[in-house]
């Protein structure tokens, strides 16, 4: 960038980046370090901090942190922000994300279970009803974290949820990683912060037009500091000690080169989102609404919509998430999502024996839709029925936990064959990728259920993170 003068300070690319590469010229051009007029992460007074408060504005925050490590980071600093052995209720079907913040804040888990919808084999969300049994049966829960939406699109009923916990002092934080483009359009799920939820932190890389590694974290007026606040400063969030503690924790996650295109990018977005985000996502609902029933009458598939919200768990689910089951047809998950790879060039977000989810964005168009449900319908029309039927869904078993996450991730480990791990305690975590939702965690006993699940995933070979040996023929367990 020419009038960016002679760039004599980090990063060593120095801007031209495309001396060794030239299709990265453009990335160095706007990669820059904190020089004069732009700003600090971790001192905003400038054009960071006005970032982030027109980001809070549009998300419908009192304030916003932004992101550079993703949502992961986001859950960990909110983690981080109670006193060491806290207790919080963490919904089963949650991203591998609190496993690390549990070690790191060292909180002890109270696992809600899920309710999971068997044909399509997928954990759905939590009842009130599950949270008000974990609540009466708890001693001072202090935050209580909702998965909403899920990996799969569908949302929880945060407002009953919070309801829930307005006699309490117990706070209601959301992993909203999936769904941060729910404010600006209200015919999307009601973003959690306008059900009155304390914090969410939002992956805006996953649905915002964003580079991979942005989100951030938005704080609502039900967090501890906030009540009655109508113009939060930048002071508001440490007039109290969780304020206090989730910044010091916010500063201590973040790198302290945070990246400038990073930065830039979420900017933009969060401009176009303004300016653009309800035209667009209007337009998402109105393809979403033509095509998800067009799918749904192709033979043999059944393309999930809005008739989610009868099962237990799911209060709204979100268009732009198309799930597709194909009992029907004479092939499963994973080799339509072949098919549509190799003959289709479309890449599917996720494939399991069962289903294929497509997540489809606010910017795709028609084409792009009818390029789809082209392509399935003639899969579909090649692979009739063979008249067997897919093998039963394979649940993941229920978890005991024995020790909790931080100890267990400190403790001494030892690696055993593992068919002889029958009834010892994990050392490591198991979590089929994607989604990231672990079936078992450091610190559990390994069941017979268990042990039988990892067995049915060493068999399948799917591609799984956590253990160090990934091809689960060898486990750690804690000695
Ligand atoms: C529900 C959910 N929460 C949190 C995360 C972690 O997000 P990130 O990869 O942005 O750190 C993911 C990632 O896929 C996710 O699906």
């Amino acid at each position: 960038m020419e009038n960016a003068g002679l760039r004599l300070h980090m990063p060593g690319h120095a801007g031209l980046l495309g001396r060794v590469g030239a299709d990265f010229q453009s990335w160095s051009e706007l990669d820059f370090t904190e020089l004069p007029g732009l700003d600090d992460l971790h001192e905003p007074q400038g054009i960071i901090s006005q970032a982030q408060r027109l980001l809070a504005r549009a998300c419908g925050a009192q304030e916003s942190l932004i992101l550079v490590n993703g949502s992961t980071s986001g859950i960990h600093a909110l983690l981080m922000s109670g006193a060491e052995q806290e207790k919080v209720v963490i919904p089963r079907n949650s991203h591998r994300a609190f496993f690390g913040g549990l070690v790191l804040a060292g909180s002890i888990p109270v696992w809600a279970p899920v309710e999971v919808e068997p044909e399509l084999g997928i954990a759905l969300g939590v009842q009130p009803e599950t949270i008000a049994a974990l609540l009466a049966a708890h001693e001072q829960v202090d935050v209580v974290w909702l998965t909403s939406p899920s990996y799969f699109g569908t949302c929880c009923d945060v407002s009953a949820i919070c309801y829930l916990l307005q006699e309490r002092s117990t706070l209601l934080m959301v992993d909203e990683a999936h769904g941060a483009h729910f404010p600006f359009h209200p015919d999307y799920p009601n973003p959690a912060l306008q059900d009155g939820a304390a914090a969410v932190v939002n992956g805006l890389h996953k649905t915002w037009p964003v580079l991979t590694q942005c989100a951030c974290l938005n704080l609502g007026r039900t967090f501890p500091g906030y009540a009655g606040t109508d113009n939060p400063d930048s002071s508001t969030l440490l007039r109290t000690a969780r304020g206090v503690q989730l910044l010091s924790a916010y500063h201590l996650l973040t790198t302290t080169s945070p990246s400038y295109p990073l930065m830039a990018s979420i900017d933009v977005a969060r401009d176009f989102m303004d300016r653009e985000g309800n035209r667009c996502l209007q337009q998402a609902l109105e393809l979403s609404a033509e095509y998800k029933p067009k799918l749904n009458q192709i033979n043999g598939i059944r393309c999930w919509g809005e008739e989610l919200t009868s099962l237990r768990g799911v209060k709204a689910v979100d268009p732009l998430k198309v799930l597709i089951t194909m009992d029907g047809l004479g092939l499963n998950g994973i080799q339509m999502a072949n098919l549509l790879h190799t003959e289709y060039h479309i890449e599917l977000e996720i494939a399991q024996p069962h289903m294929v989810m497509a997540m489809f964005s606010l910017l795709h168009s028609r084409d792009a839709w009818e390029h789809f449900y082209r392509a399935v319908a003639e899969i579909a029309a090649r692979y009739p029925s063979i008249g067997k039927k897919l093998p039963a869904n394979y649940f993941t078993p229920p978890w005991h936990m024995i020790l909790p996450p931080r100890q267990a991730f400190m403790a001494a480990k030892k690696k055993v064959k593992l068919e002889d791990t029958r009834n010892m305690v994990a050392g490591e975590m198991v979590a089929v990728y994607p989604p990231g939702i672990p079936c078992l965690l450091p610190g559990e006993l390994i069941s017979d259920d268990i042990l039988d699940y990892l067995v049915h995933l060493r068999n399948c070979k799917v591609h799984i993170q956590g253990p160090a040996d990934p091809r689960l023929d060898y486990f750690l367990v804690i000695e």
